[in-house]
């Protein structure tokens, strides 16, 4: 086909699906459409028909479901002059509604990220549960966000007398969270922070989405470090963290010894095996087979005290004495042996347990006064976490040095941002995040909205890392600069026109009639905004790097190149193009070139395409 045209929305994921499933079972088709009888033939005793099940459903899962398919025609606009060294760094945020971000960011990020960590509202009755709308979701977000009439901020929680109180907050989890999924590498994992308001619901919802046997662990937080005696029951000083992995693919880092625990470590019979640590012989229990006379270094035979026994079967123990594993005090006279274990023969670091102690994790206290250490005064943001909480999951789920994709879809104060900003400094990694983040009015005149508490917190997290560097030597220990950048971009519509839609029109006829007359591009479109639209619809990341192409008198044109992704794509935007000259532009067979539909005839869309691929808007 000569004039192929640009993907104009984000990918259809029914049609994904079903394609997934025609790769696994071809038998299950007939004539391009499921068969709905072949499939349950071929997976014979797996399905499951009888007439009562478990299932999990609530008032409006319908809905969410159409709301997941539909794809959005809304686009991503990019904001220089709110960014942080916009042209180098692999940061991202993104200022806008998540679902419509999310499905504009599957083609690009499909299986590409490792860690998600997301915050959603706890469903406590005073915060606000998005409202989606499947019929137009972007005009919902505009109106919204009053970016389409005056009337706008419509923000209002959900309340628990709504009558749809759990299905509504379930409704809006469900499609956020199924993409969530699809973005996920192998060895991806995503925690979900909660409390008791939804921790329930939320766990059965991950098990229909992620699958029961992907549950890694319900982490209990201590979120407060004091104790609450104002409560007239129990006082709550937890919440939860949920986290579901991709796959079995997905493994646990585990985490350096602290200095305390490695203290415990000691060598006071200079063991040529290094520091070893003692643990008791005798357990506090009486078996018979395990009570028996040993003999200590002083020759005295020693048995276990009454009530107890040994803790090891003979033979160990026998093997332990000739391996000089036990230690029976500094004169080797003790009746009470510990057996030794020396840390050069433990795991290289320690398994994380699902108890998080403020100590190491934070607590919203500390949350708090983070905030208020980088914002004078402080309050603008009232439900921060800690940035300790998410390093000690970046701690687990992430490699410093591989360039992890972090990803944190209700982003708040940016958070996220900064652990994984502070954790790279730590550590020297190279890990990149991507925050997306609603325009939340806040009422204030310095911040108008959450998104811009947000970018302003990464903006004096890096300012204030940059004042730390001030007269020091720069890390040689890092292979790659320290990214301080951060990309901004907004949820915005779409640069293409919408097609009005005619009663009875098949879709491609009628398209092809409407491009004979109307210009397909908005009214006021910009180049930039339609380079990245081009890009992010054809599945380009957006750490994709676009420049101008020099020595083409005639034309403006662009290379946008995803390294990250190995491939590129050229592209002029311009009412004419002069196709002789493009030929010093050397493109292969292989090389994408996308124009303007009314730019070529139909004879140069002929030529150009038996030269390269071509795909026109
Ligand atoms: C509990 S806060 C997250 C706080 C964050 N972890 C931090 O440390 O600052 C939840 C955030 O999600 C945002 N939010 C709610 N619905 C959203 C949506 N549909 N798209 C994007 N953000 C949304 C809210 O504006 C709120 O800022």
């Amino acid at each position: 086909m000569a004039r192929e045209p640009v993907q104009r929305k984000s990918p259809d994921l029914t049609a994904e699906q079903v394609e997934r499933l025609r790769a696994l079972f071809p038998e299950a088709f007939s004539e391009g459409r499921v068969d709905w009888d072949a499939l349950r033939a071929t997976l014979g005793d797996a399905v499951d028909d009888r007439p009562e099940r478990y299932s999990f459903s609530w008032a409006g899962k319908r809905d969410a479901i159409r709301l997941l398919q539909t794809p959005s025609a809304a686009t991503l606009a990019p904001c220089p002059e709110e960014s942080l060294d916009f042209d180098s760094t692999q940061n991202v945020f993104i200022e806008g509604d998540n679902l419509e971000v999310l499905k504009l960011l599957y083609k690009a990020y499909f299986g590409r990220v490792k860690m998600i960590y997301i915050d959603p509202p706890y469903n406590t009755g005073n915060d606000f549960v998005y409202p989606d709308n499947y019929a137009d979701p972007l005009d919902t977000y505009l109106r919204l966000t009053g970016q389409a009439d005056a009337a706008g901020n419509l923000l209002t929680s959900n309340p628990e007398t709504s009558g749809r109180y759990h299905s509504a907050w379930l409704s809006m989890m469900y499609p956020r969270l199924f993409l969530a999924r699809q973005l996920l590498r192998e060895d991806g994992v995503i925690f979900v922070s909660i409390d008791d308001s939804e921790v329930h619901n939320l766990r059965m919802l991950m098990n229909e989405i992620f699958g029961e046997e992907n549950f890694v662990a319900a982490i209990v937080w201590q979120a407060k470090d004091t104790p609450g005696n104002a409560s007239s029951e129990v006082a709550l000083t937890h919440n939860y963290v949920v986290c579901y992995k991709r796959s079995d693919a997905f493994k646990v880092r585990l985490l350096a010894r602290t200095e305390s625990q490695l203290a415990n470590y000691k060598n006071p019979d200079n063991d040529p095996r290094g520091p070893w640590l003692g643990t008791p012989l005798t357990r506090g229990e009486y078996r018979p087979r395990d009570y028996y006379a040993l003999l200590n270094p002083a020759g005295e035979e020693v048995l276990p005290p009454p009530g107890n026994s040994w803790r090891r079967p003979k033979a160990t123990i026998e093997r332990y004495q000739r391996e000089g594993r036990l230690w029976w005090g500094r004169d080797g006279t003790s009746r009470f042996p510990f057996v030794k274990t020396f840390l050069s023969e433990m795991k290289e670091g320690v398994v994380p347990i699902t108890w998080w102690d403020y100590r190491f994790a934070g607590s919203t206290r500390r949350a708090r006064a983070e905030m208020k250490a980088l914002f004078e005064g402080g309050r603008g943001f009232d439900t921060p976490k800690p940035t300790l909480l998410i390093r000690r999951m970046l701690e687990l789920a992430s490699t410093p040095d591989e360039g992890d994709l972090i990803i944190d879809f209700f982003a708040g104060s940016s958070t996220t941002a900064h652990a994984v900003l502070a954790q790279n400094r730590e550590d020297g990694g190279n890990r990149r995040f991507i925050m997306v983040q609603l325009p939340e009015p806040t009422g204030r005149t310095d911040y108008p909205t959450i998104a811009d508490i947000g970018k302003e917190r990464i903006r004096r997290v890096v300012a204030r890392m940059k004042a730390e560097d001030e007269g020091k030597l720069p890390l040689s220990t890092r292979d790659t600069p320290e990214d301080l950048g951060c990309r901004v971009f907004k949820l915005a519509p779409s640069n293409y026109r919408p097609w009005p839609g005619v009663a009875g029109a098949a879709p491609d006829a009628y398209a092809e009639q409407m491009a004979l007359f109307t210009d397909p591009l908005v009214d006021g479109w910009q180049p930039e905004g339609v380079i990245w639209e081009v890009a992010l619809k054809e599945g380009y990341g957006l750490d994709s790097r676009v420049e101008r192409l020099p020595g083409l008198a005639a034309n403006t044109v662009y290379r946008v190149s995803d390294p990250a992704r190995g491939q590129s794509f050229t592209i002029c935007l311009d009412a004419r193009l002069d196709v002789a000259a493009l030929r010093a532009l050397h493109l292969g067979k292989d090389d994408l070139f996308v124009c303007r539909d009314a730019a070529l005839d139909d004879a140069q869309a002929a030529n150009l395409a038996l030269q390269c691929r071509l795909k026109v808007i």
